[in-house]
């Protein structure tokens, strides 16, 4: 812990200098940055209270709760970086789509694009007005953080959103989604445009609010084959990445990616997200000169503590303190998981590089 404090201690401006904002960079780090992907949710007690008095939607519309939200979870796990109580859905709502979270079942779109008309019917937004909660939690989010650790900001990438628009929520097989992007491509193409727009409008007003870094969660594109890939979405993800890049860095995320991790590199990002599915340093070495962040089974964190350990461990022996590298999940924490667990694994990453140097 020793070297935490030494790090911390380099700067006036910790979180410009944090390790995490300098592993995103590629830079050496004294110990190893950890966040964890939906590190605010149900696992956490806190949490759980306040949603027992608001809705979901409510809760990420009241830019206080959210920016408590999203200050506790990071205060209490003790991470490297705090990433902003949202979710990437909610840009739908202003495009004119209908969306409510339902116990249970996750979310659902009640007027799902069927036809290339709907995409027609896409209203165009403001979107530093109709998002201005997101801009304000964000503000209030660095003012409360001061300075101890970064902030994260957020979207989902064009192809899983257009996924939730198509199918009207979650899907195992995507076959809306595929069907409409292989029989209608002039509409699907226009979709894919519009969201583009949209999110680097987004990203962008979530940069000048305060986000210090910014994660894309393109969660469900690993459902694609690789030449898909190529084809429907790489030529969008390359003008939407490099709309929003060079200003603060940028972790590009997908899911079942491991057949086109290197087309994923090309499109863009800082640093590449990586899922528990891979190896981590047969991936990294694929992608070669390029930051990863990763890639631990969500699901290790329902084990007991010696797995945990051993699990960590065996990445981290594996990085070998490598620069550029982030510590996190290889998706987000599932909502049972035992707090206490993620804690230990916080602890664990931390002091790692003091008892192995
Ligand atoms: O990471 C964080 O702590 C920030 C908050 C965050 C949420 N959603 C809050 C949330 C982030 C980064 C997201 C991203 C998100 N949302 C993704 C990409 C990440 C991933 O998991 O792949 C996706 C696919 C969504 C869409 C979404 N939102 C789903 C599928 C669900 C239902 C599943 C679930 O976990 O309940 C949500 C709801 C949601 N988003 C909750 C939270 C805390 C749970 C809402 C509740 O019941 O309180």
């Amino acid at each position: 812990m020793e070297e935490k404090v030494d790090c911390k201690n380099q700067n006036t401006d910790i979180s410009e200098n944090s390790c995490f904002l300098r592993a995103c960079k590629g830079l050496h780090t004294n110990f190893t940055p950890i966040w964890l992907m939906r590190q605010a949710g149900r696992y956490m007690k806190e949490y759980r209270d306040l949603r027992a008095k608001v809705s979901f939607i409510d809760l990420c519309k009241n830019s206080d709760l959210a920016c408590e939200v999203t200050v506790t979870a990071a205060r209490e796990i003790g991470v490297d970086a705090a990433i902003i109580f949202s979710d990437i859905l909610l840009i739908l709502q202003p495009m004119g789509f209908q969306i409510t979270y339902d116990e249970g079942v996750g979310p659902q779109i009640h007027n799902p694009v069927k036809e290339s008309k709907d995409v027609e019917a896409i209203l165009d937004f403001d979107v530093k007005s109709e998002l201005s909660y997101v801009f304000d939690a964000i503000k209030k989010v660095r003012s409360e953080l001061n300075n101890t650790i970064p902030l994260i900001g957020f979207s989902g990438a064009p192809f899983t959103l257009a996924s939730y628009l198509i199918e009207g929520g979650g899907s195992k097989n995507f076959v809306k989604t595929k069907r409409f992007m292989y029989k209608e491509k002039n509409a699907w193409n226009r979709l894919m445009e519009n969201f583009t727009k949209s999110l680097s409008n987004y990203l962008t007003s979530q940069i000048e609010a305060g986000a210090q870094a910014l994660q894309i969660f393109d969660s469900w594109v690993g459902c694609l084959s690789r030449s898909d890939y190529r084809e429907y979405v790489m030529p969008h993800m390359k003008i939407l990445l490099n709309s929003i890049s060079k200003r603060v860095p940028v972790i590009h995320f997908g899911t079942g990616t491991s057949a086109f991790l290197e087309d994923m590199k090309e499109a863009g990002g800082d640093v590449i997200g990586l899922d528990f599915r891979v190896d981590l340093i047969d991936a990294w070495n694929r992608l070669g000169d390029i930051p990863v962040q990763g890639n631990l089974d969500p699901c290790i964190l329902f084990s007991d503590k010696d797995l945990i350990a051993k699990k960590a461990a065996e990445i981290l022996e594996a990085v070998n303190m490598r620069p550029g590298y982030i510590f996190n999940l290889g998706h987000g924490v599932l909502p049972e998981t035992p707090v206490d667990n993620v804690k230990y694994l916080v602890d664990f990453v931390h002091e790692w590089r003091v008892k192995n140097q």
